[in-house]
């Protein structure tokens, strides 16, 4: 059920009292807390079990408010912020004195983005400040796109959950290092890099793996319980049979161009339309869980539009697990 106006209003006075409230946002759901209070961050990193240096992003209700949280924006990043916000954009700028180093982790830089979804920019507003958010999952595993997919993984953990539905968009924001002049993709995501370079009019570079610069970009992230295995889209049914002759239950994401393979213990059928992918991945690959599966044998979209982002994720997920 969607969040009302009563629980939009007892949200924001948990933010308020220092507590933690689970938000849906139009990427994933995040785990907010009041990013000028340094002992809610502390809970966030506390429930999620994420490295203390693993910087967050703070959640504004309008981009009017950028300038009360960072400093020195060039010109590109008001461009995009003008374009994309709110909506799935993330941009890493200077950091303000308003931000607590428990945010960002000891950096000099904070990311901030404007989500563009209803209930959380209703919260955001009645709140009044920022809220530092993660995904709402624990550390490494597969983001939530429901409020029952929160629940079930940090139950209790969270004061509130405010329920907005499922998300539409499904990956998480495309973050973009704005500090400069020229900005650089650190994580492809919900805005596409070719909306992106029709805004800025030229080309912009997609950073691959900054684990120093973006920690929560360990090869390992957004991963189910059961290994991946990416292989061509010509290789999945045999990879999947292969998979299940050495004793494997195997998960197939098959695209829909494919005959399902024999034996396969759970089968997704992956929709053409990346907008459509993107909104259901995280959804496929805990349903896989869900059902036993102990590996998952999957294709990459072709690299182009949201299907970077898709790519992104499944190559993360199919990561060493000992980097997690
Ligand atoms: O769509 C999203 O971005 C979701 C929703 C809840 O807004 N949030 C999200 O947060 O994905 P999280 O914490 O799961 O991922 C944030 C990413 C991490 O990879 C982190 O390292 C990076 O943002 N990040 C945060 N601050 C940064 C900074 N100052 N410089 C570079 N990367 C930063
Ligand atoms: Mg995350």
């Amino acid at each position: 059920m969607t969040a009302t106006k009563s629980d939009i209003a007892k949200a924001a006075e948990v933010l308020r009292a220092g507590g933690l409230v689970a938000l849906p946002t139009e990427t994933v759901y995040g785990l907010g807390a009041n990013a000028e209070d340094p002992a809610a961050v502390a809970r966030i990193f506390a429930v999620k079990g994420r490295p203390p240096s693993h910087p967050l992003i703070v959640h504004l209700g309008s981009a009017d408010h950028l300038d009360d949280w960072v400093e020195a924006v060039p010109a590109a990043a008001r461009l995009l912020a003008k374009h994309f916000w709110p909506g799935p954009l993330t941009l890493v700028l200077r950091r303000g004195p308003r931000v607590p180093m428990e945010v960002t982790g000891g950096l000099e830089t904070v990311a901030v983005r404007v989500p563009d979804h209803p209930v959380a920019r209703a919260l955001l507003t009645e709140f009044g400040g920022g809220a530092a958010a993660p995904s709402a999952n624990r550390f490494g595993s597969v983001s939530p796109t429901t409020a029952d997919h929160v629940r079930a993984e940090l139950g209790d953990a969270v004061d509130f959950v405010l329920d907005g539905g499922p998300c539409e968009v499904g990956v998480e924001s495309t973050i973009v290092d704005a500090t400069g002049e020229v900005p650089a993709i650190l994580r492809p995501g919900g805005v596409t890099r070719e909306d992106i370079e029709a805004v800025l009019g030229h080309a912009v570079e997609v950073h691959g793996s900054s684990a120093v610069r973006v920690p929560g970009q360990h090869p390992s992230h957004y991963a189910p319980r059961a290994r991946v295995v990416l292989v061509g889209p010509e290789r999945v049914v045999a990879e999947a049979e292969r998979a299940r002759e050495r004793g494997h239950r195997v998960g197939v994401l098959l695209p829909v161009s494919c005959a399902a393979p024999a034996g396969a213990h759970a089968v997704v059928p992956v929709p053409d339309a990346l907008p459509v992918y993107a909104r259901g991945l995280y959804g496929y690959l805990r349903e896989l869980d869900e059902q036993g599966c102990d590996l998952i044998v999957a294709s990459l979209p072709a690299e182009e539009g949201l299907g970077l982002a898709i790519a992104n994720r499944l190559r993360r997920a199919a990561g060493p697990r000992s980097e997690r």
